[in-house]
């Protein structure tokens, strides 16, 4: 499984850092919904589910978190603790967000608005899902 993290340019002078994000500069998509999380309970488990047709981008832009990838054959565990790198995971993908710092904030940016039907929410039915896709 190919993990995509994408380090951003942070334009750093003696007041700081910032970093800018433009849709198919630095993000391959374009930008029709932006989400975030945070005050995370302790010891949570979020996601849990896969997209059908989402693409997005995690970028943990305060305290760090984890999260795990699962393609239905094999799974990733990728950290995410600068503001400054971000995490492609495009669809048919299970993920799971752990581990969270209780001062993390998890921002996604995604490619497409909020669509429950877009969501497969079992285990189970997303390997079908992948398993019946692979076999086309
Ligand atoms: P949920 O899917 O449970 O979050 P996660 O996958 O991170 O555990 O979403 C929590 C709530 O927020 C749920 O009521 C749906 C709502 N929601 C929106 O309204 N818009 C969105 O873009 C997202 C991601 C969630």
């Amino acid at each position: 499984m190919q993990v995509i993290k994408y380090m951003f340019q942070p334009h750093g002078d003696d007041r700081g850092q910032l970093v800018a994000l433009e849709e198919f500069k630095d993000i391959p998509f374009k930008i029709k919904r932006v989400y975030y999380m945070y005050d995370t309970t302790e010891g949570v488990v979020r996601g849990h589910h896969a997209h059908k047709s989402l693409e997005q981008i995690l970028i943990c832009i305060h305290g760090s978190c984890k999260i795990r990838l699962d393609n239905g054959s094999e799974k990733k565990v990728v950290p995410l603790e600068k503001p400054y790198e971000g995490l492609y995971v495009a669809n048919d993908m299970w993920r799971e967000m752990f581990d969270f710092s209780s001062d993390a904030v998890l921002m996604v940016l995604a490619s497409e608005l909020y669509d429950e039907s877009d969501y497969i929410r079992d285990y189970d039915e997303f390997l079908e899902y992948v398993n019946s896709k692979s076999e086309e």
